[in-house]
């Protein structure tokens, strides 16, 4: 094995490789203000820690949709032909999933995509003993690059999935372009079922985002444990702090990892200063108002068939029609 394959070589459980990480961190850290991509938060211990995030009290995204899907996935299923395949983008545990996946027993097959493989592994093993029957795929692979789809979807209804509002990670502009690639990976006639976190009061939000137990703070703080373990970096984690601002300009939270001190960290190699204050963007929420997405998603070929949404108004899921060509 050459060196160029030795760091070639994917970074244990995660599908993601040394160099493409490597490269992110570099790029990131040496911008004027320096910010690093969340798809990286997501490793072992990071997709521990979201799991984690669902359950707290002030995180109220994963329990509304999952009670809007409840409801709604009667209504998901009458529109669905049977033999149809449901593909799920950032699948994580596949926990929301298993909502559809039993209101739908046309279904043939079910595959998800995620970067994080540790996160696979577990959810196809729970859901192969849990429905027998189902056909289940998984690919290790970034969902905002085109996705060769396995052949279990050849010629079958296709029913996108993209729950969680992750689509709120992504800036306004890369979230129309992923929903174009959907259209075209997914292809016409296809649909999209889409949850959308919404524009809400800062009071609900803001703990939402860094909550009292310390768990959101752990989640942002183990990116930099994971740039020490797989980059060799000597970041300082106690001299980082987690901050959750709510930009209403952007119509976001971001999070943030302050330096607590004037500090120099060292990854492959590379010196990164910071000043006291100075922070790493780590991520981007995007709340939504639903005319916003709507138009979103129509300029990215889609047509907005229904909306659900949960009594309180924080939380909405759609379902997407690509258009017929
Ligand atoms: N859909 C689940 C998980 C949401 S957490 C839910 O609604 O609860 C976001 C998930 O997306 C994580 O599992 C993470 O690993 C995955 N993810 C984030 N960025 C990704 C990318 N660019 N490509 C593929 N998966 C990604
Ligand atoms: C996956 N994503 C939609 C979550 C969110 O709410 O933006 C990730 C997260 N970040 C902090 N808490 C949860």
């Amino acid at each position: 094995m050459t060196f160029a394959d030795i760091n070639e070589t994917l970074v244990a459980d995660r599908g993601i490789t040394r160099d493409d990480f490597l490269r992110a961190v570099t790029d990131g850290l040496s911008k004027g203000r320096k910010e690093l991509p969340c798809r990286f938060f997501y490793d072992e211990a990071g997709s521990i820690l979201f799991e984690e995030i669902t359950r707290l009290d002030e995180y109220y995204p994963t329990r509304t949709e999952t009670a809007i899907l409840t409801d709604c996935a009667g209504e998901i299923s009458a529109g669905t032909p049977a033999g149809s395949v449901i593909v799920e983008f950032g699948s994580g545990s596949s926990t929301k999933t298993e909502i559809l996946i039993e209101a739908i027993p046309q279904l043939a097959a079910y595959v998800a995509i995620d970067v994080s493989e540790t996160a696979l592994d577990e959810a196809r093993a729970r859901l192969a003993k849990k429905y027998p029957q189902l056909k289940v795929e998984t690919l290790v692979a970034d969902f905002a690059a085109p996705v060769d789809l396995p052949d279990v979807c050849c010629n079958r209804p296709l029913l996108g999935f993209f729950p969680g509002s992750t689509i709120g990670n992504l800036t306004r502009e890369d979230a129309t372009s992923l929903l174009r690639l959907f259209t075209d990976g997914l292809g016409p006639r296809s649909r999209l079922i889409i949850g959308v976190d919404l524009r809400k009061d800062p009071a609900i939000l803001i703990p939402a985002y860094d909550d009292a137990a310390g768990v959101t703070a752990a989640f942002n703080l183990n990116l930099l444990v994971r740039i020490n373990r797989e980059l060799g970096g000597n970041f300082d984690l106690r001299a980082f702090a987690h901050r959750a601002i709510w930009n209403a300009d952007a119509g976001r939270i971001e999070m943030h990892l302050e330096s607590l001190k004037r500090q120099t960290a060292t990854i492959g190699g590379s010196e990164f200063r910071f000043e006291r204050g100075e922070t790493i963007h780590t991520e981007n929420s995007h709340k939504y108002e639903i005319e916003d997405f709507r138009a979103m998603a129509q300029a990215a070929g889609w047509s907005l068939r229904k909306t659900w949404r949960d009594p309180q108004g924080l939380f909405s899921v759609h379902e997407l029609v690509a258009a017929e060509s």
